[in-house]
């Protein structure tokens, strides 16, 4: 199985995984071809990219941080709750707190913590799925740096509601289509008050929650909002969810630009560390974030070409990859497995554009 660009999948390809949207229509079962038809339906819902089974792939298998069906599941809670009207002036924190245990049972039950969130989202869930995406990257960079308990658990419920404010952000703000006026950028930016206002007002909701919906926008140089806190003056679980917001909306198709590969992401990120973010965190972030998830389709400096068949926890940037073709463009069949940790003559040097 692997992940393809919906405008690069060929038809007559076997669909790997259905796709449905948050209220359970499904749009498109796993097991069946793909047709002209349902390329077009899926764009036209903002469906980017698809799993697929083909040769290349075959026997491959995509590891999964939580169950996608969890994942859904939570989503459609969360759009529940984001989309309530009492949502301009609190929250629930009993149905928050559910969402939360949820997700970081499902993150404690996994053996292997990397999170691979390669899902298929569209463009109109963006604000629902990020909003847990971003839950669960905090919660296992959290892990990673030993939080625990209630700060975990509210390490989690800040994550999940850091953009809540945004209710309270017109439409036609949020929607423009072409670049905003400094006044629209300016009201923006207030949907980190307005989201600190609401947490406050609601009861039950920590301090740390409420912090991180305040300073998720601030920089470790004091280059961000709202207040233009430095270093120790943002609290620790606003900087890890600093980190999970900028990595999620980059590997994210926007209406306005295109996702970048998660390993370009990291990059970007780590050249950050210390100006933008804080150098600890990012290391326990990058730890557990997959550079190639595995089905990336790589090219290696031998010149041939695979897939990311198997994640190695202790090298994030050295995957196994399966070859599928030579270095003179020669498909081969049951392609050798190259681990990247052990043979160290061969590193990724490009995504192969299959
Ligand atoms: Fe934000």
């Amino acid at each position: 199985m692997r992940k393809v660009r919906l405008d690069k999948a060929q038809t007559g390809v076997v669909v790997a995984r259905a796709i449905h949207t948050l209220d359970g229509v499904v749009l498109l079962s796993s097991g069946v071809r793909l047709t002209r038809e349902h390329k077009d339906k899926l764009l036209n819902y903002g469906i980017t990219e698809i799993y697929i089974e083909d040769p290349y792939s075959e026997g491959i298998s995509i590891p999964e941080l939580i169950r996608e069906e969890v994942i859904t599941e939570v989503k459609a809670q969360v759009k529940n709750l984001m989309t309530s009207p009492s949502v301009k002036v609190s929250v629930d924190a009993k149905k928050v707190g559910e969402i939360v245990e949820k997700l970081i049972s499902n993150i404690l039950n996994n053996e292997e913590i990397v999170a691979s969130l390669c899902d298929v989202r569209s463009v109109d869930e963006y604000t629902f799925s990020h909003s847990v995406n971003v839950s669960v990257i905090s919660i296992v960079t959290g892990l990673g740096i030993g939080m625990k308990g209630d700060s975990l658990h509210d390490l989690g419920i800040g994550a999940l509601l850091h953009d809540l404010g945004k209710v309270m952000v017109d439409d036609t703000i949020l929607k423009k289509p072409g670049s905003l006026t400094s006044a629209e950028y300016d009201e923006v930016k207030r949907h980190t008050q307005y989201g600190y206002e609401i947490l406050k007002n609601s009861e039950n909701i920590s301090q740390d929650a409420c912090d991180i919906a305040l300073s998720h926008h601030e920089r470790l140089d004091g280059s961000g909002y709202p207040q233009k806190l430095k270093n120790n003056e943002i609290q620790v679980p606003a900087r890890i969810v600093a980190i999970a917001d900028v990595y999620d909306a980059l590997t994210t198709d926007r209406v306005y630009r295109r996702k970048m590969m998660p390993h370009d992401v990291l990059d970007y990120m780590l050249s950050l560390g210390g100006k933008h973010f804080d150098k600890n965190l990012l290391d326990a972030f990058v730890r557990h974030i997959a550079y190639y998830p595995v089905g990336t389709a790589v090219i290696l400096n031998s010149g041939e070409k695979g897939l990311v068949s198997e994640y190695n926890p202790y090298f994030p940037n050295r995957p196994v990859v399966r070859v599928v073709m030579d270095e003179n463009g020669h498909i081969i069949r049951n392609g050798k497995e190259v681990d990247l940790s052990q043979k160290l003559q061969y590193r990724v040097v490009a995504i192969w554009d299959i």
